[in-house]
């Protein structure tokens, strides 16, 4: 459990919030660069970590992010004209080009000294994997994009979900760095009403030890969470997912280890979260198959995506779908899509958890140590200390595994591959 006002510190995202302030440090992914086309392209409506902004391509194909309304009279830039070289608001026509800066100002005699003397507040915007990323921090401190392997890799070897999830981003992170909750919320049932498990070769050690020992290893970058379950009499099954600062996460997938996925869990604001869920395949381009399966069919990730809001269908509303008649035969959620019955937990705690009234367990460790990581490193700023990962995109250069290993081995940092596993081909 925490403090009430640990949980306040820990969740809170806009501007003056020890959080804000921290989260604000590193770049924050905002938009899918499909999303901005091209030169003079529609504008896209961003809000992020509480700010409503503007997101353009200029004629030259430079992005911009500018506040969202006009620093005239408040009109919403976003139905501006899209034109020549800047943004024109369509309430009386002021332009702006991708630096805020004033480029026209036509309901003002050519000498008013406005146009000099008002900007448009504006961040710094870049593009990278396929990803516009802003940065709202002070200018000054500029931070170096994470080097996701995703990132790395070309548009063939990836792929991008993102959904709306309403509540705060902590709790929507805490579902993924929780490995003893997938024996539970994701497993299906067999005819007898036995769960059978999530996925193929780990499933019977996941099905079997319910009860995983978690061993935490903090990093420059985040943590190392290892989950260790009982697999054969002489050997433990490993799966080691990563978390990296401040909300991105790797997950230890199938043995073999070739598809690689994680979130991102951007907030939009305190009480909202924009869920990024990029999957990727470091062995070569994805086949059309398997981009179908990871939004279509019954085991993709996400079931209920609706592309014209960007939201699930299954919400709250409708209580996620679920079907009783599925959860006493088929599935012990009753739920359909992993990422739905993520959802259902996170979203179904209220739109910000109240950590007061909780009661944590040994399988909580990874989450008691995130929290603490987070916390920490806000408060270490706030009292002047940089965070240092944020100007390391480099570190954040590993992968997430899985492992058989002897039992004799007592930490997953035992493994001989860890090294091979955990490290990326130079991009
Ligand atoms: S409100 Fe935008 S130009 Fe007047
Ligand atoms: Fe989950």
């Amino acid at each position: 459990m925490l403090k009430a006002q640990d949980n306040e510190d820990l969740t809170r995202v806009g501007p003056g919030t020890i959080m804000g302030d921290y989260l604000r440090r590193f770049w924050t992914p905002i938009l899918e660069a499909s999303e901005l086309p091209g030169p003079d392209c529609d504008p896209a409506e961003v809000r992020i970590l509480g700010e409503n902004l503007v997101a353009f391509r200029d004629s030259a194909g430079q992005l911009g992010l500018l506040q969202a309304l006009c620093p005239h009279r408040q009109a919403p830039l976003f139905y501006g004209r899209n034109e020549e070289g800047g943004l024109r608001c369509i309430y009386h026509g002021w332009k702006f080009d991708i630096t805020g800066r004033i480029l026209d100002l036509p309901n003002e005699p050519p000498d008013s000294p406005v146009k000099n003397t008002i900007r448009a507040k504006s961040y710094p915007v870049r593009e990278w994997g396929g990803v516009v990323w802003a940065y709202l921090g002070p200018a000054d401190k500029q931070p170096e994009i994470p080097q996701l392997e995703w990132g790395t890799l070309p548009p063939s070897g990836r792929q991008i979900i993102k959904y709306v999830q309403r509540c705060n981003w902590v709790q929507a992170l805490e579902g993924d760095i929780d490995s003893s909750h997938v024996s539970f919320l994701h497993t299906k049932l067999d005819p007898k009403g036995n769960r059978v498990g999530y996925n193929q070769q780990s499933v019977g050690y996941v099905m079997r030890d319910k009860h995983p020992k978690i061993e935490v290893v903090p990093t420059d970058y985040g943590l190392m969470i290892g989950a260790r379950r009982d697999a054969e009499e002489d050997s433990y099954y490993w799966r080691i997912s990563q978390w990296l600062l401040p909300y991105y996460t790797l997950i230890g997938g199938d043995l073999d280890g070739k598809l690689g996925f994680g979130e991102m869990y951007v907030p939009i604001d305190d009480t909202h979260t924009m869920v990024w869920c990029p999957r990727w395949s470091a062995g070569g381009p994805f086949t059309e198959e398997q981009r179908r399966r990871n939004i279509e069919g019954p085991d993709a990730a996400v079931r209920t995506l609706d592309p014209v809001t960007g939201e699930l269908r299954a919400s709250k509303a409708n209580h996620f779908l679920q079907d009783r008649l599925l959860q006493r035969n088929y599935s012990f959620s009753g739920i359909l899509g992993v990422r739905e019955q993520d959802t259902a937990v996170a979203e179904g705690m209220g739109a910000i958890v109240d950590r007061t009234q909780e009661h944590l367990v040994q399988g909580d460790a990874a989450i008691v140590a995130m929290r603490r990581t987070l916390l920490g490193n806000a408060r270490a700023l706030r009292d002047g200390e940089e965070p240092p990962a944020a100007a390391q995109g480099s570190l954040y250069r590993v992968r997430a595994w899985s492992a058989i290993l002897p039992r004799t081995t007592v930490s997953f940092t035992q493994d001989p591959k860890m090294p091979v596993r955990l490290a990326l081909a130079d991009a």
